[in-house]
């Protein structure tokens, strides 16, 4: 199996080698680059399912495995493990040096070993979270709470701060009594801090602190916001887990800005956190350890607002992907966000097991108007609400460079990188990259302490993501900032005004997808669509960590607001739908779906306006009056996940210790096209093919459904059979549908599928890319 090495090929050493000759800053890189493939460092090494037999033997076989390549002394192979998984899998965490890991991943019984990689949260600018309380309502109104008690969710995550209003148990009854969790203290948080909503909280440290050491730059816990506990000090964890499963909480605003209640998606299910993400990431040691105890503890459901970076590697060389292939097993509905990359291919969580979730616009905007010295108004976004007493001069801010900064650098608006006294009193027009390691906030930031008193933000990507800044600024995107540049250049004496932040409701078609949301195709298996839906994402507000602001409630953009939206409805189906598997609780949440705006037209893309597709929502945006009754779905089980497996080059071996069973790759090797999953994705169309689907019936027992098909642009699509009737409740019917070329164009065409009912409709994307074969010919 393949070992994941990401720094230590001789590649990366001689372009560091390289640069290092350009300047001694480099130097410190280099050094560290050298002493981590010379020195110990910290590995995952994933030996699969605990139901293997000769993998269970917990804590001393791992120190005996270890002691295989530290000479045979137990001592050291002690000091050296940093983990051992074996509640649900099998496994450890250990720091060993590129030469031990080489050694381990050519034992027997051993899947991977992959480096202990850093995960990052799914918000777009982490940074820029600040000062707001807000009214808000998420309205999800038709589902009943009968048995929504019984749900319970787990939230790998930075963690949560369990005072807040959205997670207060009033009116909830006791634990379920099948829970298993606990209620880990550690600083300011007690194992009394949990209550009849926060069921259950847990804190994994020991992969993020091996790290640390290694680099030899110690954590610094004396900083408060770093609680070395499940209390979360950034916000992240606690607005994750009330987007999903917050109470209801009245009378929360600000400034006069949104106005509503706020409540999470599926108020009364339970909470049980898992917190491993730290004030850098989440490492993966942390991550496995995270989802052996949730799956053990007994959860429903798993969210997780964080992913590897894009591209994605092998899926059992990322602990996210191996951590929920085991839940799914267990049950478990595994949602995750698809990443905020913005680029085609850039989705990662791309696991067939794991149901990923973009993110879109909702249907409120915050609008702040520019008003430029020549009467022309422009439309931009902001948070901030301050009123500026009236118009002011105006600059660039690359021509109010300072010191040794270019006028380029100083465009972006870096820290010190302004002329005071060519600033102050002035609003500044400054550059935002669209990287999301940019913060918009420290931006306003850095004019402030300069002397300015107002922001014009040019985005090239124009997201529509607000920012509170600290004065009165506004993003405008590119088109508006080619006004406002030509503006400001032609003009003697240029001025400007920008306007308070306001709730604007409704403007605009609503949903679009958010220009950040991470696109398909599946870089990994374009076989299965990725994202397989989508969810708001754009400026969602819940609940916060006052430890990171003052405030309770706060707005933030990112598919990890979206993740949780998904994990709500994923709980209203659980509670009332508790033994469907998690492949057909996805089902029902994809068929479902829509693809049109509450316009009723095409769903469309920030920042450009254009039509969307698959590979921006996968399934479309969820109808929540629907996801209960979805007539049918596409269930698939652990045998489902191993066929998949063998189709993609897993082998027997190496299956069944992922497994924990004899499963085998017996028959001819079927495509993974034909996994039975709610979209269809066919990335190598020849001349024809048949894709295989078995549908199960959840609706009236005796019910008629009719095939539907919007072919995709040159190719014809016939469904047999066409008609299908069921007489029982989970009764199975299998259909193929033949897809041939007709007019073969060179890129991904779109199209659907629907079975139709007089009570369901059942859709699913068809997703469709012809390869010529060497002539060109058919
Ligand atoms: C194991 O022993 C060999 C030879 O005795 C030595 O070169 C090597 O450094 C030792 N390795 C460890 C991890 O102690
Ligand atoms: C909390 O921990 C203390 C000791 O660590 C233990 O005695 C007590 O039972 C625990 N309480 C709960 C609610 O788990
Ligand atoms: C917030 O919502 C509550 C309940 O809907 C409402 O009474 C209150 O006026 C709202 N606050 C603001 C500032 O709009
Ligand atoms: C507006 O004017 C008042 C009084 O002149 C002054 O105190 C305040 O700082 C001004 N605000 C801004 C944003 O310039
Ligand atoms: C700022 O600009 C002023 C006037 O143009 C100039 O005299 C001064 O040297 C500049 N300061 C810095 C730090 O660049
Ligand atoms: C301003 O205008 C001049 C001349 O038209 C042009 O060369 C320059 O690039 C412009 N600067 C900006 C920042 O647009
Ligand atoms: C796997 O097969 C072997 C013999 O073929 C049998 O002894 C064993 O019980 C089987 N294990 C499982 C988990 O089915
Ligand atoms: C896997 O095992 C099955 C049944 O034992 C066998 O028929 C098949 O050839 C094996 N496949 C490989 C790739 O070894
Ligand atoms: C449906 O297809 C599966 C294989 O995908 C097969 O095992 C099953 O027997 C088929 N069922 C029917 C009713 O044909």
């Amino acid at each position: 199996m393949p070992v994941a090495f990401p720094w230590c090929t001789s590649s990366s050493l001689s372009a560091m080698t390289k640069s290092g000759v350009i300047a001694i800053i480099f130097l410190s890189a280099l050094l560290s680059l050298i002493r981590s493939c010379f020195s110990a460092q910290v590995y995952v090494v994933y030996m699969g399912s605990k139901k293997n037999s000769r993998n269970d033997g917990g804590l001393s076989q791992d120190h005996q495995i270890l002691a295989a390549v530290h000479n045979g002394s137990i001592e050291e192979a002690q000091a050296s493990l940093v983990y051992s998984y074996n509640k649900c899998f099998r496994g450890f965490a250990a720091k060993l040096t590129e030469d031990q890991a080489l050694k381990m991943a050519e034992m027997p019984g051993i899947i991977s070993v992959f480096r202990n990689l850093k995960r990052t949260l799914h918000t777009t600018h982490s940074w820029d979270f600040m000062g707001l309380n807000f009214n808000d309502s998420m309205e999800t109104s038709g589902f009943s709470m009968k048995n929504q008690e019984n749900v319970i969710i787990g939230f790998i995550d930075t963690g949560i701060w369990p005072e807040s209003p959205s997670f207060s148990d009033e009116r909830m009854p006791p634990v379920p009594s099948r829970w298993r969790g606990v209620c880990q203290g550690g600083e300011s948080f007690s194992n009394y801090s949990c209550n009849k909503k926060v069921i259950g909280a847990r804190y994994y440290i020991g992969g993020y602190e091996a790290e640390q050491e290694m680099v030899e730059e110690p954590l610094n816990f004396v900083k408060s916001e770093n609680f070395r506990s499940p209390r979360d000090s950034s916000g992240h964890g606690s607005h994750t887990a009330s987007i999903a499963a917050g109470h209801y909480v009245h009378d929360v605003n600000y400034n006069g800005l949104a106005a509503g209640r706020a409540r999470g998606g599926a108020p009364m299910a339970r909470i049980a956190v898992y917190k491993a993400c730290w004030e850098s990431g989440c490492y993966d040691a942390d991550l496995l350890a995270a989802f052996d105890d949730a799956i053990k503890d007994g959860v429903d459901i798993i969210s997780v607002s964080l992913g590897p970076e894009s591209p994605q590697g092998d899926y059992f060389n990322d602990a996210i992907s191996i951590g929920s292939f085991h839940a799914v097993s267990n049950g478990i509905v595994v949602v995750s966000s698809t990443g905020n990359a913005g680029t085609r291919g850039s989705a990662t969580n791309l696991a067939p097991w794991m149901f990923t979730v973009a993110a879109s616009s909702t249907d409120r905007d915050f609008v702040s108007y520019v008003r430029l010295g020549n009467g022309v108004s422009l439309k931009g976004v902001s948070l901030n609400t301050d009123q500026m007493n009236g118009s002011v001069p105006t600059i660039l801010a690359s021509e109010a460079n300072a010191g040794y900064f270019t006028p380029y650098q100083s465009s972006f608006c870096l820290d010190s990188s302004l002329n005071e006294t060519k600033i102050r009193g002035k609003v500044v027009v400054c550059w935002h990259s669209g990287s999301s390691s940019e913060s918009r906030f420290a931006k306003s930031l850095v004019v402030k302490e300069a002397g300015g008193v107002g922001m014009i933000l040019i985005d090239n990507r124009g997201d529509d993501v607000a920012v509170p800044f600290i004065i009165p600024a506004a993003t405008i995107g590119r088109e508006a900032g080619n006004i406002v540049l030509s503006y400001v250049n032609r003009t003697r004496g240029p001025m400007s005004l920008i306007l308070p932040a306001k709730t604007v409701l409704g403007t605009r078609p609503s949903p679009r997808v958010a220009a950040f949301s991470s696109r398909g195709p599946n870089s990994l298996n374009p076989e299965i669509l990725k994202p397989d839906i989508m969810a708001p994402g754009l400026n969602i507000l819940a609940a916060w960590s006052p430890a990171a602001k003052k405030l309770k409630f706060n707005i933030v953009s990112g598919t990890s607001m979206a993740c949780p939206h998904v994990t709500g409805l994923v709980a209203l189906i659980k509670a009332v739908h508790p033994d469907w598997s998690p492949a057909a609780i996805r089902s029902a949440v994809m068929t479902t779906a829509t693809v049109l705006n509450k316009n009723r037209r095409a769903i469309t893309e920030d920042p450009n306006g254009k039509k969307a597709n698959p590979f921006d929502y996968g399934s479309g945006f969820p109808v929540p009056e629907r996801i209960l009754n979805p007539g049918l779905v596409y269930d698939a089980h652990s045998s489902d996940y191993k066929d998949f497996l063998c189709s993609i080059g897993y082998d027997n071996n190496s299956l069944q210790q992922i497994t924990g069973d004899n499963s085998s790759c017996t028959q001819a090797t079927s495509p993974a096209s034909n996994l039975n999953y709610p979209s269809i994705s066919v990335p190598n169309l020849k001349s024809s093919i048949s894709i295989r689907r078995t549908l199960t019936n959840v609706g009236k027992a005796s019910s008629i459904y009719q095939a539907v098909v919007h072919p995709p642009m040159g190719i014809s699509v016939t469904v047999i059979p066409k008609y299908v009737a069921f007489s029982s409740y989970g009764q199975k019917i299998n259909f193929t549908v033949n897809l041939r070329v007709t007019a073969p164009s060179n890129d991904y065409v779109f199209g659907s599928l629907s079975w139709k009912s007089a009570d369901a409709r059942v859709n699913s994307p068809l997703v469709v890319r012809v390869v010529t074969p060497g002539t060109g010919l058919i």
